[in-house]
């Protein structure tokens, strides 16, 4: 090749630049490539030996710079910018059905249309782009806070480092949701090679994804075959976007990778077709999917919709039936539970189903026993359906010995000897928390991270905090002393300093937490949550009619009685007694709802706080933070260089805010700045 100038180097470097990303375009989202793979390698070899020559003009987007950060000593902790939700699941067609009713209900129309898209088995990551270009990446963490793996994710092929705008406006900002997965085949060769190498397999695509992806150093994550789809725009700013169907266009547009088996559902019935013919397609995929998930497509009504605690309540992820496996049960064995259910439970040899050794599985109660006719010694199917306890789905009869023996139900707990009663399916000991397995199921309940969270007061602590006599009841855990844990064999100086100081911490924990984790039955966070708001005291919860509670528009006639109930029992209401004596916070914090029920929309850049920051203060105080503007909205937050949305939130005539006055608003103190009027302070564009 003739010897260039360096300003014709540079304009070369520019013009492979960008006719890789076009052919990366073709290739990743079009599926149409142009070009053999050999002439692509000959354009990056061109590309590389001219940033050689010239390294001042190297770029970080530019294709050549994939790989090259240095191993992390451990990932950072991102804040993703908005919660990564989780998905409610349904099995049957009928749980749909009842979804798609409600969704109709709550928003007072008849016709919905939903979009289905194919449910990933893989790992789920939030990427950022500023101004079109790549600039974090995280995992999904807790949904609030993710691993930065910015370096890794960039090592992936499929990801755009720069968004085309070819078609559409390049966002300011963009985050968006997508998941990293492994082909099946690139699964199966890696495994090979690990195990030529003398290294551990890994279970399953999934694993091996999320693995591969969290490696330190972000050259092995390179070695990895990884690819990636998009699903979801977290946030969007500089373009305006109304449904999903519309989203996944236009991540589309701007390079980024969406799956081809999506489509726009005009009705549930169509969702749920779109699912048995997935279910038929799925065999032939290159990657694992676990069912589809079906979203409401209009983002209007998904906002009137809302979320619930984790989350949202447009979207369902219709699962396929778990793929099952053969084994044997050995031995079946009763187990009593939080609230002295007895529950038999099938010990089996252990055997693979999708990547996880399952050697118990649960046998539900006595009638599903003797409907399936299950027997000690018995071949049977089991079945795993994502985080659910193993299933024992059928007996395989045709491996019978004869000499397999029946199992009876015993007429006394297995833990304390007390007598059993029979309600409905049910078996339970008449105990209550003086039987040991039920108050160490209760304790830790109590103790567990979404309830009072007391770190370090795990089951097994708890177990020998109860065997020990140390905690007969709920309130023991407050009365607990140093000097009794440094009686214990597992504690020393400092995890008994640790405990003592995590358990007086959860007295502030607030009442919805508490309410949780009393463990009354049907009440899980969400309508603990619920509970807290309406009641905002532990007495006037404790004293409510079942007239007040089913006037609640979540509670329903079950709940409802077992809240009643549970205050009925002289037992609960002396332990609420004593454990607000010894200094449990029993009160609503009022500032928490502060802005409860309200509606932000933020345009432009803030700058004291990061977006993501304003949003979780919000949300901390009880606010939601959307993305459309509508009439609905009750605070419009302007920053600087503010798009579209502050021209439409003026047309609707919404109340307008400075940062200034939202900082007053949240009772964030006051700096010392100047007091820019408004208008200017928009006129900045
Ligand atoms: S939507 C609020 N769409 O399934 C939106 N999730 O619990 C929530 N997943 O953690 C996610 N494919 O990792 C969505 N097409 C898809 C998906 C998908 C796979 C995963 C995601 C999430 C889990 C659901």
């Amino acid at each position: 090749m003739e010897k260039l100038s360096r300003e014709e180097a540079k304009k070369r470097i520019e013009w492979l630049r960008k006719e890789i990303w076009r052919h990366n375009y073709l290739y990743y989202v079009l599926n149409k490539p142009e070009i053999s793979d050999a002439e692509y390698d000959k354009l990056m070899e061109e590309l590389r030996r001219l940033e050689e020559m010239y390294p001042e003009f190297i770029t970080p987007d530019s294709p050549t710079q994939r790989v090259g950060a240095p191993p992390a000593k451990e990932f950072k902790t991102v804040r993703h910018v908005k919660p990564m939700l989780s998905l409610d699941t349904a099995h049957k067609e009928e749980e749909v059905e009842a979804f798609d009713k409600r969704v109709k209900r709550e928003l007072g129309v008849d016709d919905v249309e939903y979009v289905a898209e194919p449910k990933l088995d893989g790992l789920s990551v939030e990427l950022v782009y500023e101004n079109g270009k790549y600039v974090r990446g995280s995992t999904r963490g807790d949904g609030i806070n993710g691993e930065d793996v910015t370096e890794n994710i960039r090592t992936i092929k499929a990801v755009p480092l720069v968004l085309r705008g070819e078609e559409l406006p390049i966002p300011r900002m963009l985050a968006v949701r997508g998941e990293v997965i492994m082909h099946i085949d690139d699964f199966e060769r890696l495994n090979k090679e690990l195990i030529e190498k003398g290294e551990e397999p890994l279970a399953n695509p999934r694993n091996a994804a999320a693995g591969s992806l969290r490696r330190l150093d972000p050259r092995e994550t390179a070695q990895r075959p990884l690819d990636i789809f998009f699903y979801e725009v977290m946030l969007v700013e500089g373009y305006e976007i109304d449904t999903q169907w519309d989203a996944l266009q236009a991540l589309k547009k701007w390079g980024l990778k969406v799956n081809p088996h999506i489509r726009k559902c005009r009705d549930i019935r169509e969702a749920i077709e779109y699912h048995h013919e997935m279910e038929k397609k799925r065999e032939n995929l290159e990657y694992e999917i676990d069912g589809v998930v079906i979203k409401v497509n209009r983002f209007d009504y998904q906002e009137k919709l809302g979320v619930k605690t984790r989350s949202p309540k447009w979207a369902i992820a219709y699962k396929f039936p778990p793929r099952k496996e053969e084994t044997q049960i050995l031995d079946i064995v009763v187990q009593v539970g939080r609230t002295g259910i007895l529950t038999p439970v099938a010990l089996l040899k252990p055997v693979d189903v999708k990547g996880v050794t399952v050697s118990r599985a649960t046998l539900h109660n006595e009638d599903y026993i003797k409907e399936k006719d299950i027997r000690i010694g018995d071949w049977v199917r089991v079945a795993r359906a994502g985080d659910v306890i193993p299933e024992v789905i059928e007996v395989i009869k045709e491996r019978r010995t004869g000499k397999e023996k029946p199992f009876k139900m015993p007429s006394r707990c297995p833990v304390c000897r007390s007598k059993v009663v029979k309600e409905g399916a049910y078996y339970r000991c008449t105990a209550g928390l003086s039987c040991p397995a039920q108050l160490k199921r209760a304790i830790a309940h109590f103790a567990s991270k979404n309830a009072m969270d007391i770190e370090g007061l795990g089951s097994q602590t708890v177990d020998m905090l109860v065997e020990k006599g140390l905690i007969k009841r709920l309130s023991d855990i407050y009365k607990l002393k140093k000097v009794d844990l440094l009686r214990l064999p597992r504690f020393a100086e400092k995890s008994a300093k640790n405990l003592i100081e995590a358990i007086e911490k959860s007295k502030e924990r607030g009442l919805a937490r508490l309410i949780y984790a009393l463990g009354i039955p049907n009440v899980g966070e969400h309508t603990a949550k619920i509970l807290a708001e309406k009641f905002r005291s532990m007495d006037k919860l404790m004293n409510a009619s079942m007239a007040e509670l089913l006037s609640i528009k979540e509670i329903g006639p079950e709940t409802a009685e077992s809240i009643i109930n549970f205050f009925k029992e002289e037992r609960n209401r002396k332990e609420i007694e004593e454990l607000k004596k010894l200094g449990v916070k029993m009160e609503y914090e009022e500032e928490k709802g502060k802005l409860k029920g309200k509606k932000f929309v933020f345009t432009g850049s803030l700058k004291s706080m990061t977006r993501g920051e304003a949003k979780a203060i919000v949300e901390e105080l009880g606010g939601e933070v959307v993305n459309t503007v509508s009439k609905s909205v009750d605070y419009v937050v302007v920053g600087e260089n503010p798009g579209s949305k502050y021209e439409k939130a003026k047309a609707l005539g919404l109340k307008i805010i400075n940062e200034r006055e939202f900082k007053k608003l949240i009772g964030m103190e006051e700096e010392e700045e100047k007091i820019v009027p408004l208008d200017k302070f928009i006129g900045e564009k």
